[in-house]
């Protein structure tokens, strides 16, 4: 397995519950040679990703949908943005600024022309940077991206992304988003806390990885303490929630895993000072 296909997996997940997720567009993404490694993560790591990944996607689109609503003329910034469609889902006057491996995005970017000419997709601004966090200097990162700002409000999304960064780059990355944001911008990212590798689920996944790694792609296993979090001078924390605490907000009535058998990410949402 490499990188990009665990963008893909992401959206097979987020497609299995499309009401809780709220992505009508995450099925698009359909690819055979993913959705058959679905079953072997299901069962060898945890049969609850799916339904754990499309609560943290609501979850995120909440807080888009209402920050959106109030800066109408805001910019989202999608660090490690995979195949996720959160601007189709929001108001067309956004603007989207998606940053992944250039692999991802070229195939991406054309597929998402296609389907928009096709009228499967509603005609949305997204702008595309190609490059590798880990290799990419902080200050080259941030020109890039400010090359493409307007001074509106914007929203910087890290989902699903950490886990897979060196703390090194972690911290490069937060040096890269409070040079992008002013007063009263908004961070979503999800981490793992570092409890969880004690739990026989998380070593699963690892497991798995390691297993599957077979083309020795650059897979990193990053937990990030909430000391992290507290400790970023700039921002504050407004929220800090978990996958299962979501899960208990957006789908009541669906059977909660039990702690110890879910991989259970924490969400966060951080305002700068
Ligand atoms: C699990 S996917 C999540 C995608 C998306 N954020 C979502 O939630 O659907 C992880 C994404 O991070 C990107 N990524 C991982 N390491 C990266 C790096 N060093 N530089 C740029 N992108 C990276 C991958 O290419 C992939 O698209």
């Amino acid at each position: 397995m490499q990188i990009h296909e665990t963008a893909f997996i992401v959206s097979h997940y987020r497609a299995q519950f499309e009401n809780i997720s709220k992505d009508p567009y995450a099925k698009l993404w359909h690819n055979p040679k993913t959705a058959a490694l679905l079953p072997d993560i299901l069962d060898n790591v945890s049969p609850h990703e799916a339904i754990m990944h499309c609560v943290r996607n609501r979850f995120f689109f909440e807080q888009l949908h209402d920050f959106f609503k109030k800066h109408t003329k805001g910019t989202l910034i999608n660090f490690g943005s995979g195949f996720s469609m959160y601007q189709y889902m929001l108001p067309d006057h956004v603007l989207t600024i998606e940053i992944d491996k250039e692999s991802i995005l070229q195939f991406k970017e054309r597929k998402i022309v296609e389907w928009t000419q096709k009228n499967k997709l509603p005609q949305r601004t997204t702008k595309y940077i190609s490059l590798d966090f880990n290799l990419q200097p902080q200050e080259e990162i941030v020109s890039k991206i400010s090359s493409l700002l307007d001074n509106q409000p914007n929203f910087i999304l890290l989902e699903g992304v950490l886990f897979f960064l060196s703390p090194a780059t972690r911290d490069k990355i937060f040096a890269v988003f409070k040079a992008l944001q002013k007063s009263g911008d908004l961070i979503g990212s999800v981490s793992y806390l570092p409890e969880v590798e004690n739990t026989a689920v998380y070593q699963r996944l690892l497991d798995y990885f390691n297993a599957n790694n077979d083309l020795n792609d650059s897979f990193m296993h990053q937990t990030t303490p909430l000391s992290f979090y507290e400790n970023l001078k700039d921002y504050t924390i407004l929220q800090q929630s978990s996958e299962l605490e979501t899960l208990a907000t957006f789908a009541p009535t669906h059977d909660a895993p039990e702690p110890s058998e879910c991989l259970n990410e924490s969400l966060y949402i951080l305002r700068k000072n």
